[in-house]
């Protein structure tokens, strides 16, 4: 199913391990607090599914998606907001959560867009931070892995909607005919 993979980065042992150090850390940052978890879809809802089962803290799940009308393979400046979130996130503690922080477009939007809402804080949660890639300045304050600049795939990670639910993250043979 997954033949086309050129080659396996992260298997799911280091995904898991990854996991466990950022769940880590938000129960010891979020300590006696209830923040909001805002999952960016599509991309994130695996490893948001992983990150909550570890955290041992009440949080409320909420979930954005935005467009940005790049290529396939890279995002632009044009960006939308496609489903908005439900929850009150006023003078909340607010966590958004990613797949991968890659020119740094769609987590300046959203993060501007949620600011909207006047949140008590945000923070930025990304598995996979690709900064060679960065467009606009933004640093995440929990990151899983910092990458090289290749278009990876799995683990909720898609390319045209295939890989999402390979359990590994690799890079597609796709790629290298670039
Ligand atoms: P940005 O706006 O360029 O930071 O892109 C963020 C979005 O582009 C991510 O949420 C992903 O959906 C997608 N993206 C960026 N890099 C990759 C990648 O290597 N694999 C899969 N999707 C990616
Ligand atoms: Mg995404």
């Amino acid at each position: 199913m997954y033949e086309d993979i050129e080659e396996i980065l992260f298997n799911e042992e280091e995904i898991s391990r990854a996991a466990d150090e950022i769940a880590f850390r938000i129960n010891r940052d979020y300590e006696g607090k209830h923040p909001v978890i805002i999952g960016v879809l599509k991309g994130s809802f695996i490893f948001l599914a992983d990150l909550v089962r570890r955290l041992d803290i009440d949080f409320t799940v909420d979930f954005i998606k935005a467009s940005s009308y790049g290529d396939k393979t890279r995002s632009s400046g044009n960006v939308d907001i496609t489903y908005h979130i439900s929850a009150d996130i006023r003078n909340r503690d607010v966590i958004v959560v990613e797949d991968i922080l890659d020119t740094g477009y769609t987590l300046s939007y959203i993060t501007e867009y949620l600011r909207g809402f006047s949140p008590h804080s945000i923070r930025i949660c990304t598995l996979f931070d690709k900064p060679g890639r960065r467009v606009v300045p933004i640093k995440p304050d929990y990151t899983g892995f910092v990458t090289d600049d290749l278009f990876i795939v799995g683990y909720g990670l898609d390319y045209n909607e295939k890989y999402r639910g390979m359990p590994c993250v690799g890079v597609p043979k796709t790629q290298s005919k670039k």
